[in-house]
């Protein structure tokens, strides 16, 4: 399914400009989304025709030779390069993922279309701002909190069952694709957590060594931070690592409803 909204700063008038391939292989041509605040033009996009015989096979390979080979300027974040990080995240042909983890060849044959994750304010190019998003996840505490003191000085044991049940929850990057996928979030991203951070709050409610289960759970109890999840799915459907973070917020959803009976 398509998720394709653009970003906050999106009057995409600039003009285009082309880069073209300086080698005869087999061309493919990326539409990049080009934003640059310092220079008080409006965002635009770039084509680059890329020789897919001297690229590696991924779009964070083609975007790597962009930047190293046709224009410097432009930006994008990456580390791991093997979805791990989560810092590639972004929108390609109007569905969020990681650029290091999506195939070239898997985006069909048209031009591909690349634009920063949607409706975030952007701070360069392909680069988002992250700072609510970040903040938002400081706001659920995401740590292990307690009261009791560790048993005889020793860490805090689980059993294989209950440390199973982080299974599904602890792979979680923060990479974003799926709040920025949620249109929930898109309307309402200044109150509602979004299914990242819900998904992490879940983490925490679910591990048997937490002993703060209740006050997380009073801090959700909010028409806005829990309850926008309206079960769009979105979030499900895109997680590049094949997370539920709507299953997750359906549990907190159940543990609110239970503690009342
Ligand atoms: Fe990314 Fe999936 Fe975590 Fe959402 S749940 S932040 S899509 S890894
Ligand atoms: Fe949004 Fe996922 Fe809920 S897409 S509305 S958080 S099920
Ligand atoms: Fe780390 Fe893509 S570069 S997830």
């Amino acid at each position: 399914m398509a998720q394709f909204a653009l970003p906050k700063n999106s009057r995409l008038t600039g003009k285009t400009r082309t880069h073209k391939a300086e080698t005869a292989g087999t061309k493919k041509n990326f539409k990049v989304y080009r934003y640059d605040p310092d220079s008080g033009e409006n965002p635009r996009y770039d084509i680059f025709e890329i020789d897919l015989d001297a690229c590696g096979p991924m779009v964070l390979d083609a975007l790597i030779k962009m930047k190293n080979e046709m224009d410097p300027s432009l930006t994008f974040r990456r580390s791991c390069r093997e979805g791990i990080c989560g810092s590639c995240s972004m929108n390609i042909n109007g569905r969020n993922g990681l650029a290091c983890t999506t195939a070239i060849e898997d985006c069909g044959k048209g031009e591909i279309r690349i634009t920063p994750l949607p409706h975030m304010e952007v701070i360069k190019d392909l680069v988002p701002d992250f700072t609510h998003f970040y903040a938002q996840y400081a706001s659920i505490r995401p740590w292990l909190q307690t009261v009791t003191p560790t048993p005889s000085g020793k860490e805090r044991l689980q059993s294989p069952e209950e440390r199973g049940k982080l299974d599904g929850l602890y792979e979680c990057i923060l990479c974003a694709c799926c709040s920025t996928s949620c249109p929930s979030y898109w309307w309402n991203s200044d109150k509602f957590l979004g299914p990242a951070i819900l998904l992490q709050a879940y983490r925490w409610l679910a591990d048997s060594r937490d002993e703060m289960t209740g006050e997380r759970l009073d801090e959700l109890e909010d028409p806005f931070r829990l309850y926008r999840c309206h079960t769009i799915m979105n979030c499900a459907n895109v997680c590049p690592k094949g997370l539920s973070p709507a299953k997750a917020i359906a549990e907190i959803k159940k543990m609110e409803a239970e503690r009342l009976v």
